[in-house]
């Protein structure tokens, strides 16, 4: 009787819902919680500061045209459709992708209140709400949700392929390729961009339905929760005939760092007789500009230096200095979300935060 009565308080209190995200957040506290932390809920210049600094310079801001909109807020044009970023209905009503040569382009389902989702041992289902009941209705089962349908039947959320009308591509309007992430890495069922970006953690994905596990709706990047993704990258050390090699293997089906304002640093710190010091830091970059100098994206139409770590890649980096038995080395790579080289143009030399080095991953080696 009590579930009964908290599940009416939930249906009507959802009629007063005043965005979708509140509604969603009824049954699916966790999830809404982890996704309003996420740089998809972010994504519009309201809220990501780096992406406002890059507009704000960028020639159709002059012409009131956010042409960004397509993958950064793609509910419209107005303040309050920009301002919601991606939200949960952007994704669950991907059907299909069409590639084009510019960006691909997401193709949205007309029926707003069906939900494609993926689900092991359910991947033929299509499931609408019903309660079955059964002692005159006072014990009630239901099946699916009463608030929407979920096809479990589509292909693309299974691949990866949903993240692909915003993620596989970009090109400016000289045709040139501005960031790419292959195409390997949304094919496998095994391992794509969802079973790494959206692992399954603890905490039920639903109040209604108990479950043990939900996929992570913050989606783990560069801005955020980036060590979820440690795991992933793996640093190995070897003797050379002078000196040594640090080994950086990227086991992501795509360059480590995608995003051409990233910068990513292999550092070393020798430890001898108690004393430690700094070795040559590597960087790893991939910077795009025109006439061999690095420029804003939409004047680019070249790669001017391109030294990042691709996919499934392991790069050995070669350091000349001696080393004696007993040597501690401790080794880190990590990145700056923006070059510091670019803060100033970008007038975001104030923003401490973005000035922080992340450390990705740090080991330890004792020298044999
Ligand atoms: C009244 C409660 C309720 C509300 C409100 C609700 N859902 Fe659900 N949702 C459920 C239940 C229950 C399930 C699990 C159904 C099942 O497993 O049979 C579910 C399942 C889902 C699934 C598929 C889960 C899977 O098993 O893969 C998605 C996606 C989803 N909901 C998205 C949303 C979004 C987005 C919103 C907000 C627009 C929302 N839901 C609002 C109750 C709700
Ligand atoms: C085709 C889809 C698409 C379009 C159109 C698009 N972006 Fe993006 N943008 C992305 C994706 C996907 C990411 C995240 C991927 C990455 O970091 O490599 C991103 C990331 C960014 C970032 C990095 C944000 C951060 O958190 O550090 C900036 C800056 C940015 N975009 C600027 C723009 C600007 C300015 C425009 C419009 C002139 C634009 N983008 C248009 C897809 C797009
Ligand atoms: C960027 C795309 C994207 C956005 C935005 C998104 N989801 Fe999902 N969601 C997915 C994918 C992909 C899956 C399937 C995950 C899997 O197979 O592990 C999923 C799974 C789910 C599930 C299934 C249960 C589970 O295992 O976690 C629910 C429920 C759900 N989403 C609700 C939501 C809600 C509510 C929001 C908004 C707060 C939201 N989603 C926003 C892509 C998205
Ligand atoms: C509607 C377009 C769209 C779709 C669909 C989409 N993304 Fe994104 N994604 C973006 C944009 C835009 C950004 C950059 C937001 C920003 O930083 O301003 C982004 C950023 C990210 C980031 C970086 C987060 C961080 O903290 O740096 C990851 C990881 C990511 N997306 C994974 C996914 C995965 C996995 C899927 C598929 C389940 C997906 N995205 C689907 C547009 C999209
Ligand atoms: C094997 C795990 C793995 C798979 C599969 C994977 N990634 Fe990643 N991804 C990573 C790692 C590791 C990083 C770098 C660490 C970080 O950004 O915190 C990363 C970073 C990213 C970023 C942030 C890049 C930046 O410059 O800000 C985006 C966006 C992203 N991945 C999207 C995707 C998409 C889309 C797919 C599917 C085509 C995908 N990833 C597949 C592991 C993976």
């Amino acid at each position: 009787m009590k579930k009964i009565l908290v599940f009416i308080a939930i249906v009507s209190s959802l009629m007063f819902a005043k965005s979708e995200m509140e509604t969603c957040k009824k049954c699916h506290p966790i999830i809404v919680e982890e996704f309003q932390n996420s740089m998809h809920k972010k994504s519009s210049f309201y809220d990501d500061e780096i992406h406002s600094a890059v507009w704000d310079k960028h020639p159709s801001k002059e012409k009131g045209d956010y042409s960004c909109a397509k993958c950064h807020a793609p509910h419209g044009k107005t303040e309050e459709e920009i301002k919601k970023g991606i939200s949960c209905s952007t994704c669950h009503t991907i059907q299909n992708i069409e590639h084009h040569a510019q960006s691909n382009s997401n193709i949205y389902s007309k029926d707003p209140k069906t939900f494609f989702s993926a689900e092991k041992g359910r991947e033929t289902q299509k499931v609408t709400y019903k309660q079955e009941s059964s002692f005159f209705g006072m014990n009630k089962t239901t099946v699916g949700s009463p608030y929407h349908d979920i096809d479990y039947t589509n292909e693309n959320f299974y691949t990866g392929q949903v993240c692909m009308g915003c993620h596989s591509h970009r090109q400016n309007s000289h045709e040139f390729t501005l960031c790419k992430i292959d195409e390997d890495g949304a094919k496998d069922k095994g391992q794509n961009c969802i079973t790494c970006h959206m692992p399954k953690i603890d905490g039920s994905a639903t109040t209604i339905r108990k479950s043990k596990n939900h996929s992570f709706h913050g989606f783990a990047g560069a801005r955020h929760k980036p060590q979820m993704l440690s795991e992933y990258i793996e640093l190995d050390f070897k003797k050379a005939a002078s000196g040594f090699n640090i080994i950086v293997k990227n086991k992501a089906p795509h360059d480590l760092l995608t995003h051409p304002l990233r910068a990513i640093e292999l550092r070393v710190n020798l430890t001898r007789d108690g004393k430690t010091t700094a070795l040559k830091t590597n960087s790893f970059i991939k910077a795009i500009g025109h006439d061999g100098k690095p420029s804003m994206p939409w004047l680019a139409n070249a790669i001017i230096v391109d030294t990042m770590i691709k996919a499934n890649e392991k790069r050995v980096v070669d350091y000349n200095d001696t080393i004696h038995s007993g040597d501690k080395l401790e080794v880190q790579i990590g990145y700056y979300v923006v070059n510091p080289g670019a803060l100033k143009q970008l007038n975001l030399d104030e923003k401490k935060e973005l000035k922080k080095f992340t450390i990705l991953k740090q080991k330890y080696f004792t020298v044999e």
